[in-house]
């Protein structure tokens, strides 16, 4: 398996490249099962998830090209012909399920094994079921699959209102609804960034939907759609994670900018956090620039939906907390249990305690580095940061889950001056022959 080691201490300075958004591109990838002929998007990252979601598409029969180098993916469903979407894969990455509305889209009918739970929680999908059936599916569950099926072969369409807001849901029922006999109306929609810009590609396609980053999403079925040539945006979460790590990382004074991304996607709540510590922020349309401030100021956090704080951020804020001057509260809204990374940083020596859907962190610790262990993707990417500026080497271990949300980490940092090498490692190695001395 493949490790991190980070040795600490070193400045970050110049400039990090950010890349296309992962979410946004797994959302384009099923909107792209709908028209009648190939798409091709521009800026998809080269990514774990872009490449299992491929895989996904492919069992439908549908082809993908990925052209990794220039980062611009085509896919092709004219072949489809098998509407089904396996475990093997589903497990893997939850936003598999997003089939289930391309392929009762596209076909009238769909079997889409079930994502099962996550490693920070539940993740129910109920909304996508409900919802699926307010359009007129039939749904029901055999062995652990969702069976979905279309009365006549099409959706007639309604209206589904989504308590509490989903990203996943609210996709997935776009999808579903764009090609429906009639009329759709999502009721609180999600208006994240990553939402917004799939709707503009199906809208390019000759979608007929109203209300694109509002709260209730009007949508007129349509016939066929067009296939396209649509441009991803950059990843806000890849950019909010960097503009931590300037903070943490970087010379007090000294500015880092953070190129091809624009602030505007990572919502008014985190740039005002980020504000807060002290941090000057300078945003162009694709570039953001930060100033290194003296002193990390301690600034607490709940994290919300769009145009809140980002739960995805909320691990990666937890460790810039660590070295922030004062105690500071985080306060996870959107997932209850998602905080697998802080017994790892305290391992390391960060003062944090979990207490409910919160984290209590008092700064500034010193943190050394050690062996630690990643769970989850944002979980894996804090102690990458925190490797930053613990005393020696970090050692982050199954970094997979990394690998799945973050494009050529290492490179990035290695070139805007971190010491960081990815190697390989035995997981199931027995520690008593390792280290004879300590059984
Ligand atoms: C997406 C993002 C993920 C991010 C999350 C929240 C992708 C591929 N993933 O995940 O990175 O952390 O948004 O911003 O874009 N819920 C239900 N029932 C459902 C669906 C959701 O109760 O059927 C709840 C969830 O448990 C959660 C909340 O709704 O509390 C929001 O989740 P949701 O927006 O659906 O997250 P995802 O789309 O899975």
């Amino acid at each position: 398996m493949d490790k991190l080691v980070i040795e600490g201490g070193h400045r970050l300075r110049g400039s990090l490249p950010i890349s296309g958004s992962k979410n946004t591109a797994l959302a384009l990838m099923a909107a792209a099962l709908l028209p009648d002929g190939p798409s091709t998007f521009t800026n998809i990252p080269d990514l774990k998830d872009i490449d299992t979601f491929s895989k996904v598409i492919r069992v439908t029969g549908a082809g993908v090209d990925f052209d990794a180098a220039g980062h611009t993916l085509r896919i092709d469903p004219t072949p489809l012909a098998h509407p089904e979407a396996p475990y093997e894969l589903v497990k893997r990455m939850r936003a598999s399920f997003y089939m289930l509305g391309a392929l009762l889209g596209r076909c009238g009918r769909a079997r889409v094994s079930l994502p099962g739970g996550c490693a920070w929680g539940p993740r129910p999908v109920d909304l996508h079921l409900e919802g699926m059936k307010a359009l007129g599916a039939e749904v029901e569950l055999d062995k652990g699959y969702v069976v979905a099926r279309a009365r006549g072969g099409r959706l007639e369409g309604g209206t589904f209102r989504l308590e509490p807001s989903s990203v996943g849901a609210t996709v997935n029922l776009v999808l579903a609804a764009a090609t429906a006999r009639g009329h759709s109306r999502i009721e609180n929609a999600a208006i994240e960034p990553d939402v917004v810009v799939f709707c503009e590609a199906l809208h390019a396609m000759g979608a007929r939907i109203e209300g694109i980053g509002t709260r209730t999403l009007e949508i007129e079925g349509v016939t066929t759609l067009r296939p396209v040539t649509f441009a991803n945006c950059a990843d806000r979460i890849e950019l909010g994670t960097f503009m931590i790590a300037a903070l943490l990382a970087g010379t007090p004074g000294d500015t880092i900018t953070l190129e091809q991304a624009g602030a505007g996607h990572l919502g008014q709540a985190f740039l005002d956090a980020f504000r807060a510590t002290g941090a000057e922020l300078h945003a162009e349309t694709d570039r953001v620039h930060v100033t290194v401030p003296d002193e990390v100021r301690a600034v607490s956090i709940e994290t919300d939906v769009y145009p809140g704080f980002p739960t995805d951020l909320q691990a990666q804020w937890t460790v810039l907390m660590t070295q922030a001057k004062g105690n500071a509260k985080i306060v996870d809204r959107i997932y209850l249990d998602r905080f697998k990374h802080v017994p790892e940083l305290r391992r390391m020596g960060a003062n944090a305690i979990v207490v409910g859907n919160e984290v209590v962190v008092e700064g500034t610790s010193r943190l050394q580095g050690t062996t630690v262990m990643s769970t989850d993707l944002r979980g894996s990417v804090s102690l990458v940061l925190a490797g930053l500026v613990a005393e020696g080497e970090t050692h982050v271990l199954r970094v997979y889950h990394l690998d799945r949300g973050y494009e050529k980490l290492e490179e990035k940092l290695s070139r805007a001056g971190i010491v960081i090498r990815r190697t390989t490692y035995d997981e199931f190695a027995d520690p008593l022959l390792e280290h004879p001395h300590e059984a």
